[in-house]
């Protein structure tokens, strides 16, 4: 799979479910509640020791699943995220030697860009798609819309500050490619086993994405 077919897995999707998970045991039944959901796409963050083990169970046992490593900080963590079976990269800034690295593989990556100077960056580097983050606190729509003007060719992932509750003008937005939210497997809900809420919050984002996208749903 390369970037651009990423992209588009991500724009029909729509919501890119951030998942932090504190056991790998979690991983598997979280893959298929998210499948069985309508969101079949996990971008597991590194924050936590159990983030490859995850990713491999994932990648192993969801077949179904597009599964990706966020929060990847640098080369040494994209290796092991793509070793586990990550299949994009997300990266919470623009790390040049890793945006580097994953493109020289053609593994999609889709670093973090917030200011003119750093989207102008990911561009000069070959990306039409970054992550926009955190984009609530950085301005939102309304920024991104205005970063729009001059970099029309790029579209954008914006995750931090999205719930159901601003989601739908995201999703409206013909530069999204998609938004990134943990609203729906929040933490506390992995570790309570609360999997028919998680699916039915996986559900309802899938719905708000079909009621915001019909032509691409
Ligand atoms: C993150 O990296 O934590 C993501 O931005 C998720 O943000 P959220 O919890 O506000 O959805």
């Amino acid at each position: 799979m390369d970037q651009k077919q990423c992209i588009e897995i991500f724009r029909r999707v729509g919501i890119v479910p951030v998942v932090v998970l504190e056991d790998a045991k979690d991983a598997v039944r979280l893959g298929q509640t998210l499948t069985a959901g309508g969101l079949p796409v996990a971008e597991v963050t590194f924050r936590t020791a159990a983030a490859e083990e995850s990713i491999r169970a994932m990648s192993e046992s969801c077949p179904g699943l597009l599964v990706g490593a966020g929060t990847v900080l640098d080369i040494g963590q994209a290796e092991r995220a793509v070793k586990a079976g990550a299949r994009f990269i997300v990266s919470p800034g623009l790390n040049r030697d890793l945006t580097a690295w994953c493109l020289e593989r053609d593994i999609p990556v889709f670093p973090g860009a917030l200011t003119p100077t750093e989207i102008s960056e990911a561009v000069c580097m070959g990306l039409t798609t970054v992550k926009f983050f955190p984009a609530e606190p950085a301005g939102g729509l309304s920024m991104i819309r205005a970063l729009s003007a001059p970099f029309g060719m790029v579209s954008f992932m914006p995750t931090g500050g999205i719930s159901p509750a601003n989601v739908r003008d995201y999703l409206k937005t013909s530069c999204i490619a998609a938004c990134g939210g943990s609203w729906m497997v929040k933490s506390s809900l992995i570790a309570a086993s609360e999997w028919d809420r998680i699916e039915a919050l996986v559900r309802e984002a899938a719905d708000i994405v079909r009621e915001c996208r019909p032509a691409v749903s």
